[in-house]
This record gives C-alpha cells, sequence and structure tokens, in this order.
C-alpha cells in the first residue's frame, strides 16, 4: 500500500475547491503531488497548499495522468465528462457534483453512516447533496434508536451553497443598497435575495418541487437504503454566507422520548448536540461555520403528536462537501481500497 498519494482537486479555485485544500491541509492527508485544476480561465493562477504557492492547470483528460485520487468540485457536466477519463487513468473519483449520485454503480456515501457502501466503487464515490448531508447526520442517530417512518423539513440554505457567483450576488446587492443604488439583476437566485427569503433552491421542475428538494428525497433514499421513507421537504435560501440549516418534525416507528433522542444525538459520531433552551443555547449558522460538525438542538415533542422536532445546522463546504469527500478518501485508504 502507497503511504502517500497524488491527488488532483478539479475546481481548485472555487468555494468548495478552496476549502477542499484547507481541509486536506487541517488533516494531514497524505498528499504526494497536489494537482490542482479549474477551466482555462484559472490556468496559471496560484493556489496555496501547506505553505506553498502551486500552480492551476487547465482541467483536462491528460491532467490526470499518474494521479490516484481526484476530488471534483466544479460543475455538473464536468463531473459527467471528465470522472471517466480520470477513472479510465486509473484514479479514484470523489465526485461532490450531482451528476452521478442516483447511479446504482456509484456508492452515495457519508462516512458516520453507510462507510462500508465505498467497497462497492468501480471508480466513482459521490458525495450528497450539502442539504443531504446536514439532515442524514441529523436523522441517523434517530433512525437507529427508534426507526423513521416519516420526516417533514424546511431547510434554511446559505448563498455559499450556490457558489462564488452565490456569493457574489448578495454582496453585490447589498452594496448596492448601502450606496443608495438599484442592485444589479440577480444571477445566481432567481430573485434579489438580500433581505429575502426564496423558497427556490436551484431549479423549478414541471411539477411544482425544487431540484433540490428532489435530490433531498432521493439521495436520503439511497444512504439511509431505505427506499420507503418518507420525506416531505420545502428548500429555501436565506442570506446567510454559510451554513444550512433544517427544522424537522421526525415520525418515529417506536416510541420515543426527547431525552433519549438527545442522549443518542450526542452520542453519534460528527454530530454534537447544542441543546439548553433555559440559557439560549441552540445551533445557528454562525456557530457552525468553520466546524466539520453537524450541530442539532431544539429537541422536543411535538405538541399535536408524537413526532419529534429538531434543528440542523452544516457547514455546507466543510462537512457538507470537502470534510466529507476527504472523510470518503481516508476511508477508502482504511480499507486498502485504493
Ligand atoms: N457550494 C456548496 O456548498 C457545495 C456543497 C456541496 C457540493 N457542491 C458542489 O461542488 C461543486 C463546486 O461548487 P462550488 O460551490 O465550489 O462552485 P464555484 O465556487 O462556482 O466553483 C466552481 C469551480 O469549478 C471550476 N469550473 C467551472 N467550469 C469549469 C470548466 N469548464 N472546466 C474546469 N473547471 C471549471 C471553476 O473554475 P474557474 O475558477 O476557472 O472558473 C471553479 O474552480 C459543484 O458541483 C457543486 O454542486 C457545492
Amino acid at each position: 500500500m502507497k503511504k502517500s498519494y497524488n491527488v488532483a482537486v478539479v475546481g481548485a479555485t472555487g468555494v468548495v475547491g478552496q476549502t477542499q485544500l484547507c481541509v486536506l491541509e487541517e488533516r494531514r492527508f497524505p498528499v504526494a503531488e497536489l494537482r490542482p485544476l479549474a477551466s482555462g480561465r484559472s490556468a496559471g493562477q496560484m493556489v496555496r497548499f501547506r505553505g506553498r504557492d502551486v500552480e492551476v492547470r487547465e482541467a483536462t483528460p491528460d491532467a490526470f495522468a499518474g494521479v490516484d485520487i481526484v476530488f471534483f468540485a466544479a460543475t455538473a457536466e464536468l463531473s459527467k465528462t471528465l470522472a471517466p477519463e480520470a477513472v479510465r487513468r486509473g484514479a479514484v473519483v470523489i465526485d461532490k457534483s450531482s451528476t452521478w449520485r442516483m447511479d446504482p454503480r456509484v456508492p452515495l456515501v457519508v462516512p458516520e453512516i453507510n462507510p462500508e457502501a465505498v467497497a462497492k466503487h468501480e471508480g466513482i464515490i459521490s458525495c450528497p447533496n450539502c442539504t443531504t448531508i446536514g439532515f442524514v447526520m441529523a436523522l441517523e442517530p434517530i433512525r437507529r434508536l427508534a426507526g423513521v417512518r416519516s420526516v417533514t423539513v424546511t431547510t434554511l440554505q446559505a448563498v455559499s451553497g450556490a457558489g462564488r457567483e452565490g456569493i457574489e450576488e448578495l454582496a453585490a446587492q447589498e452594496r448596492a443598497a448601502a450606496d443608495g443604488k438599484e442592485a444589479p439583476e440577480p444571477h445566481a437566485f432567481a430573485r434579489p435575495i438580500f433581505e429575502n427569503v426564496l423558497p427556490l433552491c436551484e431549479r423549478f421542475r414541471d411539477d411544482g418541487y425544487s431540484t433540490e428538494e428532489v435530490k433531498l428525497l432521493d439521495e436520503t433514499r439511497k444512504i439511509l437504503s431505505d427506499p420507503e421513507i418518507k420525506v416531505a421537504m420545502t428548500c429555501v435560501r436565506v442570506p446567510v454566507p454559510v451554513g444550512h440549516s433544517c427544522s424537522m418534525l421526525v415520525e418515529t416507528v417506536r416510541p420515543v422520548t426527547p431525552a433519549a433522542a438527545q442522549a443518542a444525538l450526542a452520542a453519534f459520531p460528527g454530530v454534537r448536540l447544542v441543546d439548553d433552551p433555559s440559557h439560549n443555547v441552540f445551533p445557528t449558522p454562525l456557530d457552525v461555520s468553520g466546524r466539520d460538525e453537524v450541530l442539532v438542538g431544539r429537541v422536543r415533542r411535538d405538541l399535536t403528536s408524537d413526532r419529534l422536532w429538531l434543528w440542523s445546522v452544516i457547514d455546507n463546504l466543510r462537512k457538507g462537501a470537502a470534510t466529507n469527500a476527504v472523510q470518503i478518501a481516508e476511508e477508502l485508504i482504511a480499507r486498502k481500497l485504493i
């Protein structure tokens, strides 16, 4: 088994790609050579890694020669065309786009929940959507404790979930408002996001659901290997820089008290219970930004049924994307699958 690996990051100049470089460094991932890749627009730019500047190259099939692991954090189209090229050249791909997630040949992995799924990979492993990861990380401890029949969830998603363009759009609208100018036409979001809340993430399908909402349902079922679990959802974009929140109402199979649910959440790896209403202690996006744990609080019994309320927050760029991807790579190494 190798002791260190040649690693490419496709999308190294984007918000997830930049976080990817930080997380690889922080976790001392055994990188022999780092190959940051992006579009031709960024070729020649420098990114920082382990205190050095490393030149960005254009992502082309030949850029994967000699690479062991490729983290894709670019666009869905690029993953579709280039991920098979990387696999053809002998690399394992860990993809953060939506392209391969529902492909039956591709494992969809949250290492705290279904690490064993990595063993079935045929070259590509997918990372779930950032919202799905925050959701299932809070749900799984309850599911293991009492089974889950159905969940009704509303997500409140940060603008960085839409990448660099989403962050810049909020900032531009904020600046325009401060200067008393008219805001530029929105591009990343369908309507202005500054001082607003949009019940739309990504785009609407013909049935009135957003593509993001359907991902949350389909991906949850695949990760949990439970095609019957009922998830009723509304995904909402909010003017928050980083941190996706979920308000969820969970119907369990067996009765569960809030205290037992809190204990299960506190004991689950990667989850931190932040729940003390008597001292106004509950998790918020500001609390989770820069952290890898999913924070969960507001655990309480519904006043009109036996269901449980939970509130979770996740840093969408770290555990929602980059950290989860590195954990998958660590799992591959631990299981000698690379
Ligand atoms: N943002 C999140 O919270 C989040 C969470 C989970 C998963 N994801 C997924 O992660 C991926 C990256 O998202 P992001 O938010 O980091 O987006 P972003 O900030 O917009 O960055 C996009 C990256 O992709 C590169 N890219 C775009 N078109 C390319 C092309 N034709 N060839 C090569 N590189 C190209 C860009 O390079 P240039 O700088 O050269 O344009 C940039 O590095 C997406 O698939 C997204 O769905 C995002």
